[in-house]
């Protein structure tokens, strides 16, 4: 059958790779799509965003299955707008109808989600300028950190965790005046959770769910987790402390309950469920859901599921997802991300890469790349998503690293420090 994905990361990237390993697929075509896509199926200049031109690019090229990597058109009701097209409805959408994408898209719906739910997560308060005073007796009663989270998307920078409570306070303020825009009209106050965090991807084709593996991301630009957040700097597979205890737990009191809610809500939801969890002593608690798989967890996510992604995801789009085998990869699988200098802050886009053609050993997942005048130039601020395989995490890190050094470009930047805290 013919695919069309949606997105041009990293994640894309590994999402194409291992659906062009399905004797099940045909073309794939990727919109937008980048280079290292490029050299799986076809790129389509057309934004995920753009619904008119999505629609007329499946009838033309006569898609039968639509993959959503971003969240963006998810939150925009890419799902909805298939199911309500008399041309489109036929054509299945991984991913959840718009309803379902709250779960990322208001941090506010999320939260109350989980308290309807009875899924534990940490204490908090919704404010909007109606009720500023109630917010500010709430920063009170928590101790520092603080945690503010504006309610709606915020491309990974709505959460500021402050030690000093005047400073939340004028924070607070100033994010209720609009300073993430609309995404700010309401603000999430949270209890701080001390721990460990971890990724779960849960796919679900709205009453069966399973699970794949888990991954940790590292978040932040420097090495040891300081400095700026980014959207990702490198990720790892398996996670030692998700044991099987912890997965039990997860399973229990937060995959069940999610995808029971959902169907109680008759919420429509067939896609994948990205949990990020924090391990506060040994107890699972939800940090945040997002509607999609993350990146760069699906640069190694993908490299440890054996089974056919297009059997599953076809097990989604079909209700039969209990039906389809997901086989793990026994290896460990890591990611380190190469970006640009100054990313998360200003960075240049249009840097020559060299020496791809030299990987070996490792996958070599194009994050923000694009063509030019036949060569290979930057285009975004993470890169490349140098991915391996190994017998353990040091053997994997190896190999990501020894490629990470050869890889070239102006201004390259990555953290040696992968894995570091596992
Ligand atoms: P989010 O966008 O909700 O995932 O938040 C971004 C990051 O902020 C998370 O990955 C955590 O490291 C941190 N964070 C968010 N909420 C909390 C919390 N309640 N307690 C501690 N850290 C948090
Ligand atoms: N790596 C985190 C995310 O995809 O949101």
């Amino acid at each position: 059958m013919n695919i069309l994905l949606l997105g041009s990361g990293g994640r894309e990237h590994a999402l194409a790779w291992k659906i062009k390993q399905s004797p099940k697929t045909d073309t794939l075509y990727i919109a937008p799509g980048n280079a290292g896509t490029a050299t799986i199926g076809i790129n389509v200049p057309v934004a995920a965003t753009d619904f008119e031109a999505l629609k007329k690019l499946t009838l033309e090229k006569n898609i039968q299955l639509v993959v959503v990597g971003p969240e963006e058109p998810l939150v925009k009701g890419i799902y909805d707008f298939f199911k309500h097209d008399e041309h489109l409805q036929s054509i299945p959408v991984i991913g959840p109808s718009q309803a379902g994408a709250q779960l990322e898209g208001s941090k506010d719906f999320a939260k109350a989600f989980m308290m309807r739910h009875r899924i534990p997560t940490a204490k908090y308060l919704s404010v909007t300028k109606a009720n500023i005073t109630d917010g500010i007796v709430f920063l009170k009663t928590v101790s520092a950190p603080y945690v503010l989270k504006a309610d709606g998307l915020a491309a990974g920078k709505g959460v500021l965790i402050m030690n000093d409570l005047e400073e939340a306070i004028r924070e607070l303020t100033a994010m209720l005046n609009g300073s993430f825009g609309k995404a700010s009209e309401t603000v999430v106050i949270e209890e701080f959770l001390s721990g460990i965090e971890c990724s779960v991807f849960v796919m679900t084709d709205g009453s069966h769910y399973k699970i794949l593996p888990e991954a940790k991301d590292y978040k932040r630009i420097g090495e040891g987790d300081t400095g700026l957040n980014t959207g990702g700097m490198g990720a790892v597979s398996p996670v030692p402390f998700a044991d099987a205890g912890f997965m039990q737990k997860v399973e229990e009191r937060i995959i069940v309950p999610t995808i029971e809610g959902l169907k109680k809500e008759n919420i429509d939801y067939k896609g994948f469920i990205f949990i990020g969890l924090i391990n506060v002593n040994g107890q699972p608690m939800v940090i945040e859901y997002n509607c999609r798989l993350g990146d760069p967890e699906t640069e190694v996510v993908m490299l440890r599921i054996q089974s056919d992604l297009v059997d599953l995801l076809e097990g989604i789009a079909h209700g039969n997802l209990s039906e389809q085998e997901l086989v793990f990869d026994d290896r460990t699988a890591v990611t380190v991300m190469l970006v640009s200098g100054g990313y998360p802050g200003d960075y240049v886009k249009g840097k020559t890469i060299s020496e791809l053609d030299k990987v070996q050993n490792s996958i070599a997942f194009h994050a923000g790349t694009t063509q030019k005048d036949g060569k290979i130039i930057t285009n975004g601020g993470r890169v490349i998503a140098v991915s391996s395989y190994g017998k353990t995490k040091t053997d994997a890190l190896q190999q990501s690293f020894a490629n990470a050094q050869i890889i070239d470009f102006e201004g390259k930047y990555y953290r040696k420090d992968i894995g570091f805290d596992l």
